[in-house]
C-alpha cells in the first residue's frame, strides 16, 4: 500500500476542473491506497479574509468530497484545521527552511506580481505544505503542474532535516499528469476558483445552464461549419459525453448547420446527467450539516494518530523532548 497525499484548498467552490483533475483521480485511489485527502482551510487563510465564506466553502468542499464517492472508512479525509498538529511541525520546519528557499517562490512572486500586498502566512505557505506532507510521510504527492515548486521545497526540507537530525521524512514524489488537459473555464482560460470563469458541478440547475450559455465563442452563423477543436464547449463536451456523442457532435461542427447555442445545450444535459446521480447524495448530505461534521471529526482523530507518531519522533530528534 502507498501512501498517497494531497489537499485542496476551500479559496472558493470546487468546479469541474478540480473535479477532473484532483478530486476523481483521488477518490480512485483509496481502494488500492492508504490515502490521505484534506482540505487546506489553513492554506486558504492566506488569501481568504471572509470568515463566513471560509466556513461555507469549507463545508461544501467536505459534502462535494463525500458525494462523489470519498469514503471516509477508507481513506484519512479530514479539514486541516482539525489538526492543529501541522502548526507545530510548521514551526519546526521553519526553524530549519532557508529565507533564500522562500524568496525563490514562483507562486509567491506570482502573487506579488499580480499586485497583492503579501502576508506573512504567503510567504511561508510553502513550509506548511510541507508540513502537511511530511508529518504523514507521504510517499506520493498527486498535484497539479503549479504546484511542483512546492513540492520541490518540500524535498529540500526535508533532506537538510534528515541530513541535519538524522533519518526523519521519507522523500515525497511528486505525481504529476503531464498530459492532463488544463480545463478551460467559460471563458477559454483555465478554469480557476480565482477567475470567476468555472462551471460548478452541484450548481442548481438554471444557473448551470446560464453559466454554460455564457461560453465565449467565435462569432461563427449556424449555417457556417465550425472547428470543434478550436471550441471551448466541445473541449468541455468531449470531458462528458460518450464517443458516440462526440462523433455527432464533431461531425454537425464541421458540416454547419449547427449554432453554438445548441452546442451548449447538449453540453448542459451532458453535465448535469453526469453528475445527477452524485447530486441526490450531495442533498442528503447538505441537509444533515451534523452528520457531515462528525464524519470530518472522525477523519481528523483516525489521521491524528500517524500525525502524533511523526510528531514525536519529530520533537525527540530536535530536543523538544527535554527528558
Ligand atoms: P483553482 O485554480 O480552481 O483554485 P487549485 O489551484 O486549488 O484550483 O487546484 C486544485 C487541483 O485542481 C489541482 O490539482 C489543480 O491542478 C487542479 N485544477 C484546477 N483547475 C484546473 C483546470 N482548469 N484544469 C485542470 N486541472 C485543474
Ligand atoms: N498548495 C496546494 C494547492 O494550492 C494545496 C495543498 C496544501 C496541498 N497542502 C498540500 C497539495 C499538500 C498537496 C499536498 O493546490
Amino acid at each position: 500500500m502507498t501512501r498517497i497525499l494531497s489537499g485542496i484548498q476551500p479559496s472558493g467552490s470546487l468546479h469541474i476542473g478540480n473535479y477532473l483533475a484532483m478530486m476523481k483521480p483521488m477518490i480512485a485511489l483509496q481502494d488500492d491506497n492508504e490515502l490521505y485527502c484534506f482540505i487546506v482551510n489553513y492554506h486558504a487563510l492566506t488569501s481568504l479574509s471572509d470568515p463566513e465564506k471560509l466556513k461555507k466553502n469549507t463545508m461544501d468542499a467536505a459534502i462535494d468530497f463525500l458525494a462523489l464517492g470519498l469514503d471516509p472508512e477508507k481513506a484519512n479525509f479530514w479539514i486541516q484545521s482539525d489538526l492543529p498538529e501541522v502548526q507545530e511541525l510548521t514551526w519546526i520546519l521553519s526553524c530549519n527552511t532557508s529565507l533564500g528557499l522562500l524568496e525563490r517562490s514562483h507562486s509567491y512572486k506570482d502573487k506579488i506580481a499580480k499586485g497583492l500586498t503579501p502576508n506573512a502566512g504567503l510567504y511561508t505557505y510553502p513550509v506548511l505544505m510541507a508540513a502537511d506532507i511530511l508529518l504523514f510521510q507521504a510517499e506520493k504527492v498527486p498535484v497539479g503542474k503549479d504546484q511542483k515548486q512546492h513540492l520541490e521545497i518540500t524535498r529540500d526540507i526535508a533532506s537538510s532535516f534528515n541530513a541535519n537530525f538524522g533519518e526523519t521524512f521519507v522523500l515525497p514524489e511528486p505525481v504529476i499528469e503531464d498530459n492532463l488537459a488544463v480545463i478551460p473555464g467559460v471563458d477559454g482560460q483555465k478554469m480557476s476558483k480565482s477567475y470567476d470563469n468555472t462551471i460548478c458541478m452541484f450548481e442548481e440547475e438554471k444557473k448551470m445552464r446560464k453559466r454554460i450559455m455564457k461560453i465565449v465563442t467565435d462569432s461563427r452563423g449556424v449555417d457556417e461549419p465550425k472547428d470543434p477543436d478550436k471550441c471551448t464547449v466541445f473541449s468541455l463536451y468531449k470531458l462528458f459525453a460518450s464517443d458516440e456523442q462526440i462523433d455527432s457532435l464533431r461531425n454537425a461542427y464541421l458540416a454547419g448547420g449547427m449554432g453554438y447555442g445548441d452546442a451548449k445545450q447538449l453540453l448542459f444535459e451532458v453535465i448535469r446527467d453526469y453528475f445527477k446521480p452524485f447530486k441526490e447524495k450531495r442533498d442528503q448530505l447538505a441537509a444533515d450539516p451534523q452528520k457531515v461534521k462528525d464524519i470530518m471529526l472522525m477523519g481528523a482523530a483516525k489521521t491524528r494518530i500517524k500525525a502524533r507518531e511523526t510528531l514525536s519522533l519529530v520533537r525527540e530528534k530536535v530536543g523538544l523532548k527535554y527528558f
